[in-house]
């Protein structure tokens, strides 16, 4: 027997309406939507009845840009996929793509294999992958294609981090003609890691080891340069391109102008770009170490470029880059050299919440939330209509998010596995009640009903956004 859940008096949103109306969820599937008070909502009947009175009921956040037990600096992101899946339940996220890693010298097939092995049995809600292409060689371009088939429709590549996971122009435009031809999308990690670590060499030198060097020495030109090439060098294979974490009113720019020209080319920012900046960087004590990641955190003056753009729709994506390092013993590896900091912010959790922050704040629309949070990583990523959205036929994926409850963020009360809050003593106004994956409650007026294993891997489309 298949249960029958109704989510009723609740104001429904999604990226495209706002209606007072009751949800029918059937078999982890939405069956129906109804307006509250007609008389077809008022005959259904169902094994389990949530009150969404006075509440928002919107489709479970897509993070699209996460990094599980990711590998950087001799050490692994301190979340894995069960803790990191919890806390992307407790914070109203029911999807994550996450990055598996091709490592040099192997085939993308290894990588995707270890990233299944990590995840499978573990997740407490959906998951599916991106592949990051360390090593863009003939074979590695004809298996791209295998994965498109299969569901691994978005590659990365870097820019940054020469000797590590880095690719020069020539691999990039060569993985960029294969996308062209396999409907694949290439996410790009833009900044020019070979000027970069020039000015890391000599900041060192000059005995400027400090965290916030690190913004510094990471200058805003060298991601606006990157992320200008990558468009050229998309533009002369014909491929659409996303980038990712962008963080500088410069780079926002060079996409803005070439959406101008109509290229699809899309782009993502993260919360910590939107509302942490370089002073956090230059926190006392080391402190500053716990906000490294890249590309870094700007001067303030950056964020109005930021909401401009997810505003005007230059920027289409808000994602996490949930890479976490505790402070005690992983960001302290670089305690006297900014360049050995491991690279990362955790943030899986609050994602809704702070993009509701945003829409209290008055920076984006209500709609505008749901659609740079869950609808658009859903279409940019083959994932929509079954994720993204709540309409007939979507996954019963559905948050009852309470917009007047505030909440301190705290290393005290988070779910992610790590030893600070990057947010620490931030009030936020809304906060989720109630989480359903698929119909099952993993989130229930603020308890935990999940588990692990109850996520499953989620193959993907190519990308819907094109168009
Ligand atoms: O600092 C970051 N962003 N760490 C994760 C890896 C990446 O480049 O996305
Ligand atoms: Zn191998
Ligand atoms: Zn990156
Ligand atoms: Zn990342």
């Amino acid at each position: 027997m298949t249960t029958r859940t109704l989510v009723r008096g609740g104001l429904v949103v999604t990226a495209a309406e706002e209606t007072h109306a009751d949800v029918l969820v059937e078999g982890g599937r939405i069956a129906a939507l109804a307006a509250h008070g007609s008389g077809a909502a008022a005959a259904w009947t169902a094994d389990r009845t949530i009150d969404a009175t006075g509440k928002y009921v919107i489709p479970g956040g897509v993070d699209a840009h996460t990094h599980m037990e990711f590998p950087f600096g001799g050490t692994f992101a301190s979340d894995d996929f069960e803790t990191g899946t919890r806390a992307a339940a407790w914070g109203g996220t029911t999807t994550i793509v996450d990055f598996a890693v091709q490592g040099v010298g192997h085939t993308l097939r290894e990588g995707l294999d270890a990233w299944h092995a990590k995840a499978d049995g573990r997740c407490a809600v959906d998951y599916a992958f991106h592949m990051i292409l360390s090593d863009v060689d003939d074979s590695s371009l004809k298996e791209m294609d295998l994965l498109v088939e299969e569901g691994v429709t978005s590659f990365k590549l870097f820019m940054a981090y020469p000797g590590l996971l880095y690719s020069d122009d020539g691999r990039v435009l060569r993985a960029m003609q294969r996308s062209a031809l396999n409907g694949g999308l290439i996410m790009m990690h833009a900044e020019n890691g070979i000027a970069i670590d020039v000015l890391v060499e000599q900041a060192l030198a000059r005995g400027d080891a400090d965290p916030r060097h690190h913004g510094e020495v990471r200058h805003v030109l060298l991601e606006a340069e990157a992320t200008h090439r990558a468009i050229q060098l998309a533009r002369v294979a014909g491929a659409p391109l996303y980038v990712v974490h962008v963080s500088a009113e410069e780079a926002v720019a060079e996409l803005a102008a070439a959406r101008d020209k109509g290229l699809p080319v899309f782009g993502e920012t993260c919360p910590q770009y939107l509302f942490l900046t370089v002073d956090n960087l230059a926190e006392p004590d080391f402190e500053g170490a716990k906000y490294v990641c890249s590309t870094p955190l700007r001067p303030k003056e950056h964020q109005a470029a930021l909401w401009r753009g997810l505003r005007t729709n230059d920027l289409q994506v808000v994602s996490t880059d949930h890479c976490p390092f505790c402070f005690r013993g992983q960001k302290e590896l670089g305690r006297g050299d900014f360049s050995k900091i491991p690279n990362g912010l955790p943030g899986v959790e609050h994602r809704m919440d702070l993009l509701h922050q945003a829409v209290v704040d008055g920076h984006i629309s209500r709609r505008r939330w749901i659609e740079i949070a869950c609808a658009t990583p859903a279409r940019m990523f083959g994932l929509y209509p079954k994720k993204g959205t709540i309409a007939p036929g979507a996954d019963a994926d559905i948050v009852v998010y309470d917009p007047h409850a505030t909440q301190v963020l705290s290393a005290q009360t988070h779910h992610m596995n790590v030893d600070y809050s990057a947010y620490e003593g931030r009030t936020v106004t809304g906060r989720v009640e109630t989480v359903l994956s698929r119909g099952e409650p993993v989130i229930d007026r603020r308890t935990y009903t999940g588990r692990a294993g109850h996520g499953v891997y989620t193959p993907r489309s190519t990308c819907q956004y094109l168009g």
